[in-house]
């Protein structure tokens, strides 16, 4: 980066010179929606991610031709949201401990939003963390929306813009989650080895962490407290699908309220 400063010298008078500093981006990991403060996001490029399962649905959605995803907080404001459509034009989608919520017309499960049931559908979604690590962010510069299917996508993306990024982790129930900070940790090792980031300390840790898995994330899943929970609730299928890398190169974006795709 090549910078001009004006200098004081002795006697008053002044001198502008040219110096080139470099400058590195710097890669932020928050652990969970829980310990999400806004001075780690506020004027950022904030990626989110919730592998299991919110932001592989909604990159999921989108791939199968959703015209867009709304994610709410609350089933209520969902149902408000959606009385507002037309009949067709829109779905109510999410989960409560990892089961349809009553009266949505689906779950959280990616097989759930394939193209003839989302296809130019908007989908109103709500889930117990992801949306709400979503909503968390929004003083950020870019929110997008990242998983393993489109993790390569999103450091490319987060490192052609140049400005400094904080990952979000979703997490559950309040806690850190090891399928999210894998998908941190990859991201991150991406950004520093194409990109030159830097990473914090937390960064560090997980691009390290995510080496010790890389040729096989399945590995990890018997640490994983939630993918355990899913295994338990018959979703073998939807743990395998959402830990499968780069599938996909869209980029889902917050903008106003919905997420569409930025390219
Ligand atoms: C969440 O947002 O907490 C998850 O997506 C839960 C789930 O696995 O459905």
């Amino acid at each position: 980066m090549i910078c001009w400063i004006t200098v004081k010298l002795r006697h008053k008078s002044y001198r502008t010179i040219v110096c080139n500093t470099t400058y590195n981006m710097r890669i932020d990991i928050v652990a969970s929606a829980a310990e999400l403060k806004q001075e780690r996001v506020k004027g950022k490029n904030v990626a989110v991610i919730d592998v299991l399962r919110a932001t592989t649905v909604i990159t999921t959605a989108l791939m199968n031709g959703a015209k867009e995803i709304i994610p709410t907080e609350e089933v209520s404001t969902a149902f408000e949201i959606y009385s507002k459509y037309h009949s067709g034009e829109a779905l109510l989608g999410g989960e409560r401990n990892a089961v349809r919520i009553e009266g949505f017309h689906l779950a959280n499960s990616p097989f759930e939003y394939m193209e003839d049931v989302v296809h130019h559908k908007t989908i109103i979604l709500t889930t117990t963390n992801g949306t709400r690590a979503l909503m968390g962010s929004l003083t950020a510069n870019n929110i997008i929306v990242a998983s393993f299917l489109n993790a390569t996508a999103i450091a490319t993306w987060l490192g052609e813009q140049d400005i400094d990024s904080t990952i979000v982790c979703a997490g559950s129930a309040e806690i850190y989650t090891l399928e999210d900070a894998l998908c941190a940790g990859m991201i991150a090792k991406i950004m520093e080895e194409r990109f030159g980031a830097t990473l914090s300390d937390f960064a560090f840790t997980l691009k390290f962490l995510y080496e010790g898995y890389e040729g096989n994330i399945m590995s990890a899943l018997t640490h994983c407290q939630h993918a355990q929970l899913l295994l338990s609730k018959g979703f073998r299928s939807d743990v395998e699908y959402c830990l499968q890398k780069d599938i996909t190169d869209i980029i889902p974006r917050l903008n106003e309220g919905a997420i569409t795709i930025e390219r």
